[in-house]
């Protein structure tokens, strides 16, 4: 049987090798060069979901900035302490759910697929609640998350990716099943990872579940927790066009606490 937990031990030690033909250095671009142009000073910053921690590092470039990253997966966490060992950045494993401060913050983000994996209706109106309650008057929120209309029209497929890390071959294997009464994507991720050096295989499983979005809703839900819809775009590309393109499964969302 497949494990029916995402983040897990053996997930977090490859997740850097797997996605690092993400480009996250150009998402952060764009963030940045948008953030930067609104002349507002963002030293106190809240990141949610913050994995291992490859967005954290990136986000220190905002000047002064002090980073408060949590995650809900322990291995995650773990791995960006030790990657990013500044003392402009603390780490803690928590939900986002749980989040509690006194502090508040001028810029909160939440990057790949973070409000995607609150897989219900109230883990999303948790995520917003939080996000805005901690939000200081004018901050602002950058989030993405899974376009429902393009996502379900691109009829997401059965996908196969090599990975290698040092004497590490990996072999993932991701079978995704759309649940459209719920709005969810399942994806089943099965991986074999053969050692070189001590000729040794072995196998696991994970398994993600992720809420996408229509774009109506989301604009409404932004509205009610009293934030203002800056920008929508595609990562990486977008935020600083004047016409976004609407059409990507992913999209990322710029909005402001009014
Ligand atoms: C795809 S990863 C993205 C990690 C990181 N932001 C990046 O860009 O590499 C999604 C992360 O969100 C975290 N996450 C999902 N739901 C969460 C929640 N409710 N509270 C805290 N972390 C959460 C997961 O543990 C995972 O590390």
């Amino acid at each position: 049987m497949y494990s029916i937990h995402s983040f897990t031990k053996n997930y977090a030690e490859l997740y850097d090798v797997l996605y690092r033909d993400k480009n996250y250095k150009r998402e952060f671009k764009t963030i940045y060069s948008y953030l930067i142009r609104k002349k507002k000073v963002f030293n106190n910053i809240l990141e949610l979901g913050c994995g291992t921690g490859t967005f954290s590092k990136l986000f220190l470039k905002l000047k002064k900035s002090r980073i408060l990253a949590i995650d809900s997966s322990k291995h995650m966490i773990k791995i960006a302490k030790k990657k990013n060992n500044n003392n402009r950045i603390i780490y803690k494993h928590l939900n986002i759910s749980d989040f509690k401060s006194k502090q508040r913050f001028s810029l909160v983000y939440a990057l790949f697929h973070v409000l995607s994996y609150q897989k219900n209706m109230s883990q999303t109106k948790n995520f917003f609640k939080i996000s805005k309650k901690y939000l200081s008057k004018d901050g602002i929120l950058v989030c993405d998350f899974l376009n429902k209309k393009n996502l379900i029209y691109s009829k997401p497929r059965q996908k196969f990716k090599f990975s290698r890390k040092k004497n590490l071959d990996i072999f993932r294997y991701a079978i995704p099943e759309l649940i459209k009464s719920k709005n969810i994507i399942k994806i089943k991720y099965y991986f074999s990872v053969f050692d070189k050096k001590k000729k040794e295989a072995s196998q696991f499983t994970e398994s993600h579940t992720m809420q996408y979005f229509d774009l109506k809703f989301i604009k409404k839900i932004v509205k009610e927790n009293n934030l203002k819809i800056l920008k929508i775009g595609e990562p990486g590309l977008d935020l600083n066009r004047k016409k976004a393109n609407l059409k990507s499964w992913v999209l990322t969302l710029v909005a402001q606490r009014v």
